[in-house]
């Protein structure tokens, strides 16, 4: 973990409520499936974010606004700095030995798999993504992941755009091991949906963000597991689902 304060180099909406923010500086080099935990005026307990894509110093975050700390992040410009903790958490496993993995995420899940989505291509993989919305205005980073060679299927419960459904009625059958990101129904429905083997990743709230405060303790079939720290991926044989 490092604190350290971030350049931002771009802050734009990709939908009405959700921002891709850009940030340079001095930070760890940082895995997919970790966070960062950003300090923001006025606020005392900082906001965890995703890594949503990370090189050399350059660190791209997508975050939706749904109160005043997004808000506040939503309306910084070009060069304002952040103080940010970065390198938190345990991120995905690369390492799984899987040829045909199945990427999924809802709504502001899908940022941390780009990041995945490039490393496991970058490995030889052939990855397919699920991409699950609510609507189609609400419909980011689908060109952006084909452009990165994955096949993708982008979901929408109410059929504006894509396949009309949820994430689990556009599963690829052929995968042989999952990765998801998205809210807690999501993923308790791709637990039930699925046979093959996964891990995921979870948005717990949260307090201190590095294993102080035990705020997100979680009991799991390993024990009780703090989701900032042992977590917030979790592979699937140890949840009590
Ligand atoms: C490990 C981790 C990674 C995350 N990655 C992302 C990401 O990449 N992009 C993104 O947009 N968000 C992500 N989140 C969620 C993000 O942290 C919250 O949306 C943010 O902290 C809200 O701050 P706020 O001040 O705008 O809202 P607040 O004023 O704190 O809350 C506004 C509303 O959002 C709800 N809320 C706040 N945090 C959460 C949460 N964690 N889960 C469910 N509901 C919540 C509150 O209950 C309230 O109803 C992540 C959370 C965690 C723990
Ligand atoms: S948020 Fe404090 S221990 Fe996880």
């Amino acid at each position: 973990m490092k604190q350290t304060i971030l350049k931002i180099t771009e802050n734009t909406p990709l939908t009405p409520s959700v921002f891709r923010m850009r940030l340079e500086g001095d930070t760890d080099d940082l895995r997919p499936g970790q966070f960062v935990n950003i300090k923001l005026e006025g606020l005392f307990l900082r906001r965890p974010i995703s890594v949503c894509d990370y090189d050399d110093g350059r660190l791209t975050v997508i975050y939706k606004v749904v109160g005043h700390g997004t808000e506040l992040m939503s309306r910084m410009g070009i060069g304002e700095t952040l103080d940010v903790l970065t390198g938190l958490g345990n991120g995905y496993d690369l390492d799984v030995g899987c040829q045909r993995p199945l990427l999924v995420g809802g709504g502001v899940g899908v940022p941390p798999l780009y990041y995945l989505a490039r490393e496991l291509i970058a490995r030889g993989r052939r990855v397919s993504v699920v991409l699950g919305f609510n609507t189609a205005s609400e419909v980011f980073y689908e060109d952006e992941f084909k452009k990165l060679g994955a096949s993708v299927t982008v979901t929408t419960a109410d059929g504006s755009y894509g396949v009309r459904g949820f994430v689990t009625d556009a599963l690829d059958e052929n995968a042989d091991y999952f990765y998801a990101c998205g809210p807690e129904p999501m993923l308790k429905a791709l637990h039930r949906a699925t046979e093959i083997p996964g891990e995921m990743s979870f948005e717990e709230r949260m307090g201190c963000g590095f294993g102080a405060c035990m705020g997100c303790s979680c009991k799991t079939l390993t024990g009780n597991k703090r989701i900032c720290r042992e977590g917030p991926v979790l592979k699937k044989e140890e949840l009590l689902w």
